[in-house]
């Protein structure tokens, strides 16, 4: 379990200064005509530049330093040549790295353009979900309190949350103990302490919560083709507010 202090802190702000680096200029490109591997080779070159290392690259066998999911696709999407972003598209980018011994994962989600309201909705839920989660998660409270507001949030709208996947605690690996379902009951489960790191980060469906993977092994898409959206920090958990350590992106 990534339990953090004092100097292992700071060197997982740093890791989290540098995801959130590679975010907002993958983000910033996330316009129509872009190609999802340009997008990715955006990323990856911030990440290497700032001297730390794609932290899925070869994650399981996983291809690219980043994952692009667009619409339908709930995460892990592959970056390819092949995809190109339009007008309309919802393009959820999921990025980690790690450096000096630490990783830091965050996510954000984008409707490109002129948008779809219900999608805006969507994306706006999705990190309402994520943020009252992040505030529920104070030294104290339990996963429960965690998963419950986001769930609430998220079917609050009329939405979905994915159960298939979960959030993570997170330090010197990527996915460490505890699993941080985005669903749940108040008071249920694990008590968080001070010094825990996680990334919480609900997926959110305007349909139903199912999920299958596709051909590929890799890209997990909703199983009625309803658009997803993903929202996700690193944080660590105090005795009052997380301090969340992946920034803030000024999209939201
Ligand atoms: N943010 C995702 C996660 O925490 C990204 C993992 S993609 C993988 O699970 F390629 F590394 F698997
Ligand atoms: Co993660």
């Amino acid at each position: 379990m990534g339990i953090v202090n004092g100097h292992d802190l700071d060197l997982m702000r740093e890791s989290g200064r540098i995801v959130r680096k590679a975010l907002d200029e993958m983000m910033a490109m996330t316009v129509p005509g872009v190609s999802t591997k340009e997008i990715e080779m955006t990323g990856r070159k911030v990440i290497e530049k700032e001297g730390a290392t794609p932290s899925f690259l070869g994650y399981n066998g996983y291809p690219a330093a980043t994952c692009v999911s667009l619409n339908s696709e709930v995460v892990h999407g592959i970056p390819s040549h092949d995809r190109i972003v339009k007008e309309g598209d919802l393009v959820s980018i999921d990025v980690g790295a790690f450096k000096n011994g630490f990783h830091a994962d965050a996510a954000d989600t984008v409707v490109v353009g002129l948008a779809d309201p219900r999608a805006m909705l969507l994306v706006r839920t999705t990190y309402e979900a994520r943020d009252r989660g992040i505030a529920a998660a104070r030294a104290g409270a339990t996963l429960g309190d965690v998963g419950a507001v986001i769930q609430e949030t998220a079917e609050s709208q009329g939405f979905s949350v994915v159960r298939a996947l979960v959030g993570h605690g997170i330090g010197r690996k990527l996915h460490e103990p505890p699993q941080v379902p985005n669903f749940g009951r108040a008071g249920r489960g694990m008590k968080l302490t001070e010094g825990l790191a996680l990334a919480i980060e609900p997926m959110v469906n305007i349909g139903g919560y199912r999920v299958r993977t596709l051909e590929d092994n890799w890209t997990i898409v909703t199983i009625d083709g309803s658009l997803s959206a993903h929202a996700e920090h690193t944080l660590v958990v105090c005795g009052s507010e997380p301090l969340v350590l992946t920034g803030n992106s000024g999209y939201h």
